[in-house]
């Protein structure tokens, strides 16, 4: 797997550091980057060129936190808030997954979306029923797109439909469900998902910590989303000093060789501020889904300043966009919202900064991902922003600005993942 990209090159290199060049060649070389070249390098003289000339190359985007079973009811009930809305809309939604024939069709469909969008990775709840979580593992892995799908656990304070018969009942098919999955696909592997506290007794918390201990595999789950939330889980957990401590308890909250993603962190401070830094958990933030569930506003400006790892989710259906470019331009938003209202000394996210975060910010959970730092995994997308006409020449912050804050996935010309074309037909 060995070619190369030529167009106008853009990628961050760190959190502060763009990386551009107009007419430039980008080069892949074992599934991996080379680097980004002016001219042809003399030993790469014999790798074809696919001409973009005129169009913007950018690394692959990150989702880091999204609900395949919900993609169906997006842009729908959107008037309550977090426990309200999971009861009304989500519960019900996702209990239709047992039935295998309406897991088939509404997966196809969102990972038809998933496969079109600009995200080349990302990290996947399904729902508590094993065939139907394989069915969408075979169809990401299909997609080429690199995944993490999650099994959901819980064990109360959720509708007979999805809750496990007992503690035991739900470590044993988790894993089962992992046994079966973790070797089985190319581009996709399980994850630990406790839904969230709320949804998890001890019992079973410590049956996953004991299972990730056991695997060694990743942990996915949800964090200080919610006022009402947050109380519950006080009232649930009084031995831990935090939500964040909840999880921790139990080994679910980062730390070595447990790389953990929480999503939201809308009201996270204190003690659960250091948490997730000294455990180096990565924050998924998802604004779209905060506004829409009248969560809150996160403080992204802080996190990033205290050196905790952020990266962005859509968190479909809490968010009704799958596009992580939309992240981009909604983080900006909300993080110019957060500054005015709520913290003057935390100034507003810039575009490239939004960009940071949703391509190598997110991508430094898979690894090398994210950038085309040379050894990186090789994930490109191909935008042909000629399609927004400019009668000024821009610069590539401003053609980057455009593609963020007007997210129209339709002038995504091309996608490349770990160095293979995808078809985005
Ligand atoms: N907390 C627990 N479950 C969910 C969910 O499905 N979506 C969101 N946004 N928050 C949650
Ligand atoms: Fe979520």
């Amino acid at each position: 797997m060995n070619f190369i990209l030529k167009g106008d090159i853009c990628c961050c290199k760190s959190q502060k550091e763009l990386e551009t060049l107009k007419d430039g060649y980008l080069i892949c070389e074992n599934a991996l980057v080379k680097g980004i070249f002016a001219e042809i390098p003399a030993e790469c003289a014999s790798f074809p060129v696919a001409d973009h000339s005129g169009c913007l190359i950018i690394p692959g985007l990150c989702d880091l936190h999204v609900h395949a079973p919900q993609y169906a009811f997006r842009g729908l009930g959107m008037d309550a808030e977090l426990l309200d809305w999971l009861e009304a809309y989500t519960f019900p939604e996702e209990s239709k997954y047992v039935e295998i024939d309406y897991a088939n069709s509404a997966y196809s469909i969102f990972a038809d979306a998933m496969r079109r969008s600009a995200t080349t990775r990302a990290c996947v709840f399904a729902t508590l029923h094993t065939p139907a979580t394989m069915l969408l593992m075979d169809k990401l892995d299909r997609s080429g797109i690199v995944t993490y799908v999650g099994k959901v656990n819980m064990d109360r304070n959720c509708p007979d439909t999805l809750r496990s018969e007992s503690a035991d009942a739900a470590i044993k098919a988790t894993d089962v469900w992992i046994r079966s999955t973790k070797d089985r696909y190319k581009n996709t592997s399980p994850i630990i998902t406790p839904r969230f506290v709320p949804a998890c007794s001890d019992e079973l918390m410590e049956g996953l910590g004991a299972l990730q201990r056991k695997y060694g595999l990743p942990v996915q789950s949800h964090l200080s989303e919610n006022k009402e939330e947050i109380a519950w889980v006080r009232e649930l957990c009084p031995q831990a000093d935090s939500y964040a401590g909840a999880y921790d308890r139990f080994g679910l909250f980062g730390g070595a060789g447990a790389p953990t993603i929480m999503a939201h962190c809308v009201w996270s401070e204190g003690s659960e501020e250091n948490l997730l830094k000294d455990n180096g958990v990565f924050v998924a933030h998802c604004p779209q889904s905060n506004i829409n569930l009248s969560s809150g506003i996160a403080p992204i400006r802080r996190f990033i300043t205290q050196g905790i790892k952020v990266g962005l989710g859509s968190d479909v259906a809490g968010g009704c966009h799958l596009s992580i470019l939309r992240a981009m331009s909604d983080a900006i938003q909300s993080s110019k919202l957060y500054w005015r209202i709520v913290a003057h000394d935390d100034p507003p996210l810039s575009v490239q900064e939004a960009f940071y975060l949703g391509s190598a910010g997110g991508g430094a959970f898979f690894g090398k991902a994210g950038s085309f730092i040379e050894g990186y995994e090789f994930d490109a997308v191909v935008i042909d922003d000629s399609a927004i006409p400019s009668s000024n020449p821009l610069t590539f912050e401003e053609r980057l600005a455009r593609i963020i804050y007007f997210s129209d996935d339709s002038i995504i010309r091309d996608k490349y993942v770990r160095g293979a074309k995808i078809d985005l037909d």
